[in-house]
């Protein structure tokens, strides 16, 4: 996973390149680098390290033209370096190359290249296809790029120029995704939205198996067979200050904040406005295919495998269907049990990681009908399922993902009463409940946000031990592992969720004096048992923080800190337990020093396996 961009018109390329590479640090940021061709010939500036040093270098000694390629690197064929920084050249400087996946068959083709007297600069899969341009060059671009695109397997988002073609680029997409820019004068290629917004609004994103050939006057798309396609853009309409900082010191903080906005916005037309009626009108099921469905497999990773965690019980409580959550990883490579009436829920912020589309891939083959919840509408897992709701959490900036969390639980709310009040399965009054609850989940949201400074305090002590530990029964279990999962991932922290009831079978003995354990105590039914577990570590001394519900009497006897969330129903506390965890991680973070936005070997969207 890796970001491209690509310039062809009148301004200095390397400004628009280093522009549009900034909004792609997200999805891999060990190495960058830039090619512009200037003159007939090609300048390559590559450097290891954040985009910072490149542009460094590239203050101290510009390089001129305007038409140019550039990449920010997530390493998977060699490690982070100079050398393996992409643009990738062939022997004589002829073709440079940018790339975003894997290219399966890179070692066949490089003992094939070699054997024929091909010099590799660099480790990576990608520099085989600069060599393969070479190899096959024609005279013409966009047939020596087709040519050699039939030696390649493998996923593969290509930024291409030849330096005998000079203000030509060629743009491909087999499962990495890649959208173009029109502009007037000037055309781009990006391997995300925002890295255009700055100069268009009028993008076309390619579909799977499509070359563009890209002037500065115009673009032209075909098949990898060399059929003219007929495109169209469409008119972004999000503003492009939203995929900024806005004020904040991170995008994970705004990211935070935005949430009682991104709750609202998922709701908007779900709900009605007197917060009566649940609706997903995308949808457009009748009861018998919600009647038809036997069992529901949500299958993702990461925080949106969390997600479904708390999917599941929301699924299983209001309709009662089975409902399995499997991690995308695992599920594609098993033979799992469905039948033909079998749902696959699949859940991706980006739409783009690969397991979760090869999960998606793998239940479509089987002939089973896909449902994806998504916050990216023209992605590729958007586009390939039967039936999306999309996430309105607006662009994740972050690699950590919180907003788009939070939403997620929302579209797996609507889903639950969506298909229960077809199935019949529900009283009516507890959807009106639902409804209603639902509505007033973004003021409380604004309310507990106003807690960040007591939380930033809470976390500035709990960084200094090297372990943390999150409990809960149910459904504050399920929110326990998202905790964990934030808190590990940013904060460095070696952090771990348990069911509260588990941990006197193994993990009490790691319980030591003065140890940060965060405990949830939301859900009423297991209530009394929480708390009996809270005093079984707190007799092991451990420093209690609990998240309890505003007016809980007491669970303040039982530990050290008390952080009290605004009430709703306990079906429903995912949706504010979240925020406090979030903003524990994120202080942990900062008073390490950590590059919140960036953690360490990470990134946002994981488009290889
Ligand atoms: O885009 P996706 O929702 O498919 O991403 C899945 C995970 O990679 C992602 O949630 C990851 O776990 C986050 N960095 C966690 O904060």
């Amino acid at each position: 996973m890796c970001g491209i961009v690509g310039y062809i018109g009148k301004r200095r390329a390397q400004d628009v390149l280093l522009s549009g590479l900034s909004k792609l640090e997200y999805r891999g940021y060990d190495s960058a680098g830039v090619a512009i061709l200037h003159e007939g010939a090609f300048q390559l500036e590559k450097s290891v390290g954040r985009l910072s040093v490149l542009a460094d270098r590239l203050e101290v000694d510009p390089l001129a033209g305007s038409q140019g390629i550039g990449h920010t690197r997530w390493a998977t064929h060699g490690r982070p370096s100079d050398a393996n920084a992409h643009p990738h050249a062939d022997c004589s400087s002829a073709f440079v190359v940018v790339h975003n996946g894997i290219i399966e068959n890179y070692l066949e083709l490089r003992d094939d290249l070699m054997a024929r007297g091909h010099q590799f600069a660099s480790e990576t899969d990608t520099e085989a296809v600069a060599h393969l341009l070479e190899e096959h060059w024609t005279g013409d671009l966009m047939e020596t790029v087709l040519r050699a695109l039939r030696d390649i397997r493998g996923a593969y988002a290509l930024g291409i120029m030849a330096a005998a073609e000079p203000g030509k680029m060629i743009a491909v997409r087999k499962h990495s995704p890649l959208v173009i820019g029109i502009g007037e004068g000037e055309n781009f290629i990006a391997s995300d939205i925002p890295a255009v917004l700055e100069y268009t609004r009028n993008v076309y994103i390619l579909e799977e198996g499509e070359l563009a050939v890209v002037t500065a006057a115009g673009v032209s798309c075909f098949t990898l067979e060399g059929v003219p396609v007929d495109y169209k853009p469409f008119r972004v309409t999000w503003d492009a200050v939203a995929a900024e900082k806005g004020g904040y010191a991170h995008f994970m903080k705004k990211e935070i904040h935005e949430q009682p906005k991104a709750v609202r916005d998922t709701l908007s037309g779900r709900l009605l406005d007197d917060g009566t009626r649940i609706d997903l009108p995308e949808l457009g099921w009748s009861e018998a295919m919600a009647l038809d469905i036997d069992r529901i497999h949500i299958v993702a990773c990461g925080t949106s495998y969390h997600a479904g965690l708390v999917g599941k019980v929301a699924i299983e409580t209001l309709a009662r269907i089975p409902v399995d959550v499997e991690i995308a990883s695992e599920y594609r490579y098993r033979n799992p049990i469905v039948t033909d009436r079998t749902l696959i829920l699949v859940i991706s912020q980006s739409g783009e990681t690969a397991d979760t589309l090869a999960a998606l891939r793998g239940a479509r083959a089987r002939g089973n009908r896909v449902l994806a919840i998504t916050n990216v509408v023209g992605s590729s897992v958007a586009r390939e399922a039967d039936d999306v709701i999309v996430t309105w959490a607006g662009p994740e900036i972050s690699v950590a993902s919180t907003k788009a969390y939070t939403t997620q639980l929302v579209a797996l709310y609507l889903f639950a009463a969506y298909v229960a009040k077809l199935r019949g399965a529900v009283d009516p009054q507890a959807l009106l409940t639902l409804a209603h609850e639902l509505t007033e989940i973004p003021e409380k949201l604004e309310e507990l946000l106003d807690t960040a400074p007591v939380i930033e305090e809470i976390a500035r002590e709990f960084s200094a031990w090297s372990d943390a530990f999150f409990l809960g029964r149910g459904l504050d279990y399920a929110v326990a592992l998202e905790g964990a999962l934030k808190y590990k991932e940013i904060s460095y922290i070696h952090a771990e969720a348990y069911p509260a009831g588990e941990l006197k079978h193994g993990t009490l003995a790691l319980i030591v004096e003065g140890v940060p354990v965060v405990a949830m105590v939301t859900q009423d039914d297991v209530y009394e048992k929480s708390l009996s577990n809270i005093k079984e570590v707190k007799a092991r001394d451990a420093h209690v923080l609990a998240l309890a519900w505003a007016g809980d009497t007491q669970t303040h006897k039982s530990v050290d800190r008390v952080l009290y969330v605004p009430r709703t129903i306990p079906f429903l506390a995912p949706l504010m337990l979240i925020v406090p965890l979030q903003l524990l991680a994120y202080y942990a973070s900062v008073a390490r020093g950590n590059d919140v936005d960036k953690p360490r070997n990470l990134a946002k969207s994981v488009t290889v396996e």
